[in-house]
């Protein structure tokens, strides 16, 4: 059992800091949010993940998880410090160390001597050193950590990782941090800062090239009369190629990949490179935004003006409450934009969020649909599935829905009366 500090407890820093209590550590988690920390005390959590309030309860009942904004009594007995702070775009597209920066500025005068602050944010190559010299410790070691857990599933990969990456030129630090991960059982890559730090970035930069690429695929698809369900099929048999992560959607978002493809733009820019292919993997992305407001545009007879569009799902995916870069934020305000008027349902959202304050909420994927000229699937929301098309048609001023999940029956949307259109078929 090691003693554990999280610095940050927001979607990766509680997910980890549950999941270290799981692992049998003991585990501070600090946050500069006293209403975050007050309402985790009090078994209330900020955030929508499956299995992470049970998690939370179990750690805390067993006396390994506690939450504090006293950084100072967090850090006073920690042998690992995580750094799960924000690394948001800055202006130029690189990513922001302004709140890392801060942090390890806070963490140098408390940490113990011969303690390890590891990066479990997502930090351009050379944040490591950055750290250090902010620290300006040499009795504590820096080790990057990459963090690779999907929001909606945070806790069953924590647990179940295809591989721990720990990076750092102290082998005796990077020994102990993978050390912390022993019980989970996973590959463990053991390298050098920069190796580590540049195998999170390439990871987001290829799983965002094989979403635009299949999108890219789909529009083929419905230029030429393919369907793009039975492509995937075919090529993801093929081994080199694989099944996963082959889905056509409204493009990718969510609070990594955008701001991650970009800063990995700046990174190859900075080391002299023209990463035009990622360029163009955010230029496809972008293009399929418009190709769903275009959908949704032609469904509602060529203009959004004074038309009713109904929304089901808002967040970035299914099984999160998070809105950061959603495409189905990205695609609403679109349609706002060109003067159509849309209520949302999403399980997850029960306010306009922040900049959307012209869309009306409402209480069930029905309601939505009331005098609705066009239903558009933005969010693969699994209960959206069930929903009757006849119910929904008894409600709806048309007969047009825009699935860009390819989320619903086709046949049977069809057979109820509605024009159905998908993506790439
Ligand atoms: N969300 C994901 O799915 C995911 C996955 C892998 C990696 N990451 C990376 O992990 C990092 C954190 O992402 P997140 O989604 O958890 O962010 P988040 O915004 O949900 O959480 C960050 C938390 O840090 C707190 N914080 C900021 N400064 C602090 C300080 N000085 N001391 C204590 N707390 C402080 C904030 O109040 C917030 O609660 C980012 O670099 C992100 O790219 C995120």
């Amino acid at each position: 059992m090691s003693n554990i500090a999280v610095i940050g407890t927001g979607y990766v820093g509680l997910s980890s800091g549950a999941c270290f209590a799981k692992l049998g550590h003991k585990v501070v988690c600090v946050d500069v949010v006293q209403v975050k920390i007050d309402n985790l005390n009090k078994g209330i959590l900020p955030i929508v993940e499956t299995g992470l309030e049970a998690l939370v309860a179990e750690g805390v009942e067993a006396g390994l998880l506690t939450f504090t904004t006293d950084v100072v009594s967090a850090v006073e007995d920690a042998e690992v410090v995580f750094l799960c702070v924000p690394t948001p775009e800055d202006a130029d597209g690189s990513a922001d160390l302004s709140y890392i920066q801060t942090a390890a500025r806070t963490l140098a005068p408390l940490l113990l001597s011969g303690a390890v602050v590891v990066n479990k944010s997502t930090v351009p190559v050379g944040s490591t050193k950055v750290v250090e010299r902010e620290l300006k410790r040499p009795d504590v070691a820096v080790v990057s950590n990459p963090e690779f857990l999907r929001e909606g599933s945070a806790i069953h990969d924590f647990l179940n990782p295809d591989r721990v990456v720990v990076g750092s030129d102290n082998q005796e630090a990077a020994v102990r941090v993978a050390a912390l991960y022993e019980k989970v059982g996973a590959p463990v890559v053991v390298t050098d800062p920069a190796s580590a730090e540049t195998i999170k970035y390439a990871a987001n930069a290829f799983l965002a090239t094989k979403i635009s690429y299949i999108n890219a695929v789909a529009a083929i698809c419905e230029g030429v009369g393919a369907d793009i369900n039975d492509v995937v099929l075919g090529l993801g048999y093929d081994k080199r190629i694989g099944h996963e992560f082959l889905r056509p959607g409204p493009g990718w978002g969510g609070s990594c990949f955008p701001k991650d493809t970009k800063a990995m733009v700046k990174i190859a820019e900075d080391a002299g490179y023209d990463f035009g292919l990622l360029k163009g993997v955010i230029t496809v992305n972008d293009q399929q935004y418009g190709r769903i407001v275009d959908k949704i545009r032609a469904a509602a007879g060529g203009s959004l003006k004074g038309k009713k569009i109904a929304s089901w799902g808002l967040t970035f995916k299914a099984l999160t409450d998070d809105l950061r870069d959603s495409p189905a934020v990205e695609i609403v305000t679109r349609l706002l934009a060109d003067g159509a008027q849309v209520a949302v349902y999403d399980p997850t959202v029960s306010a306009a969020p922040k900049g959307l304050d012209a869309i009306t909420v409402s209480l069930s994927p029905l309601d939505a649909c009331v005098e609705a000229d066009v239903l558009a699937v933005l969010t693969e929301w699994d209960e959206f599935r069930w929903i009757s098309p006849v119910d929904t048609a008894a409600v709806m001023n048309g007969r047009q829905v825009v699935d860009a999940r390819n989320l619903l029956d086709r046949s049977e949307w069809r057979r109820s009366g509605f024009e159905y259109q998908g993506i790439g078929r």
